[in-house]
């Protein structure tokens, strides 16, 4: 059954732009991953998938071996990579379902070695630079590089993920880490461990840096149409970097539930926190924060109705949202209200929203209820 109370809106231009945008920075020999991880950022997993191979994505990055799973079973056939870490059973269905799953301890390497029988998929290795998450660090090189040869583990690839590539406009750090990394890959290709598919960009890093590019290159947010933050905006200016106008692929619906005029002086919502100082027609949205529209929009968030900004009034309850409506005389129940994106001139974006919630337009969109439908426009 279709849930009614949201949807979600992708426009295939828009994805179909940013891809080609990434692809064209690229040469021909270079691979181009789109990271659909997290229902594709929020937009959801197989659809965006299968466009964004259309489009022209070489590879596809999930974060789980389920995530694959679900690509395998759409019918996906570029190689897909599994980015975080792989337990037990995963590690065995990733093998069956041919997902390349990312190697990044020791432990790591034991877990693989206990759970994976048929040793024909490639996986990849991933490096410590610097962010201190998953990684091996340099002196595990020397163990995890025998671990691989004994076991004949076919190594594919090896990568790395910037600290704060977005966060800044000195790359002093991510220029280390780049170091770093070629470095690590130096020391596995004098251990015997051949790595023919090093890879360290983000989309920062892609949009800011071609020679952090090696041989593919790992785009997330610009596939969706959004910058990673305003400092590789500025960043790409200040580098002199080609232009590139990103377009952003998802908007996000709802629909007018009921209306009502509140009285001057009376209250909406928990909290009361909103008071209404004329005669105030709300409208009421039958969405809330467990559908991903942060509380933290009370009283803030402008909506769209009509093409007309229409601002949240009160607080963001779990499930439904008010909105003053007086200045858009005509809106009525029923009617289409964007909660982000675009409706005639005016846009509501994901980085509106992020600032309204002290947070980044990453998590807005991947925080979209993922029941909602997804459709093409
Ligand atoms: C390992 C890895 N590579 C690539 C990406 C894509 O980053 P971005 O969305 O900034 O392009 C992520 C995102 O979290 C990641 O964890």
């Amino acid at each position: 059954m279709e849930y009614q109370n949201c949807w979600v809106e992708l426009s295939k231009s828009a994805l179909y732009h940013n891809i080609a945008t990434f692809r064209q920075q690229l040469s021909p020999n270079q691979r181009l991953l789109c990271v659909v991880k997290s229902n594709a950022y929020g937009h959801g997993l197989v659809p965006v998938a299968k466009e964004a191979v259309e489009a022209g994505a070489n590879w596809l990055a999930v974060f789980n071996v389920e995530e694959g799973v679900l690509l395998g079973n759409a019918g996906i056939q570029v190689p897909i990579l599994v980015l975080g870490p792989s337990y037990g059973t995963q590690l065995a269905l990733a093998s069956t379902h041919q997902l390349r799953i990312t190697l990044a301890s020791i432990d790591g390497i034991e877990a693989y070695l206990d759970n994976v029988t048929a040793r024909d998929v490639p996986v990849h290795l991933k490096l410590e630079t610097g962010t201190h998450r998953q990684g091996f660090m340099p002196d595990e090189l020397k163990t995890a590089a025998q671990l691989l040869q004994r076991h004949r583990i076919p190594v594919e690839g090896a990568y790395s993920h910037y600290a704060d590539i977005e966060d800044t406009t000195d790359h002093t750090f991510a220029a280390g880490q780049r170091e770093k990394f070629e470095r690590a890959i130096d020391t596995l290709v004098s251990l015997g461990v051949n790595v023919a598919i090093p890879h360290t960009a983000c989309t920062a890093a892609a949009i800011l840096f071609p020679n952090t590019y090696f041989q593919m290159v790992r785009v997330g947010i610009g596939t969706y149409g959004l910058w990673p933050s305003k400092e590789t905006n500025v960043s790409a200016q200040t580098l002199g970097r080609p232009e590139i106008a990103l377009k952003p692929v998802m908007n996000w619906k709802t629909r007018i539930a009921q209306i009502k005029t509140v009285p001057v002086g009376e209250f909406v919502g928990y909290g009361r926190t909103f008071r209404a100082t004329r005669p105030t027609r709300i409208g009421i949205l039958p969405v809330g924060y467990a559908d991903g529209y942060r509380r933290a929009f009370s009283n803030t968030a402008n909506t769209l109705v009509h093409g007309m900004r229409a601002r949240v009034v009160g607080r963001v309850c779990m499930n439904l949202t008010m909105i003053d409506v007086t200045d858009i005389p005509d809106a009525k129940v029923g009617d289409v209200v964007t909660l982000l994106g675009t409706d005639g001139d005016e846009a509501v974006t994901a980085e509106a929203l992020a600032a309204c919630a002290g947070t980044i337009n990453y998590e807005i969109v991947t925080c979209v209820a993922p029941y909602a439908s997804r459709k093409w426009v």
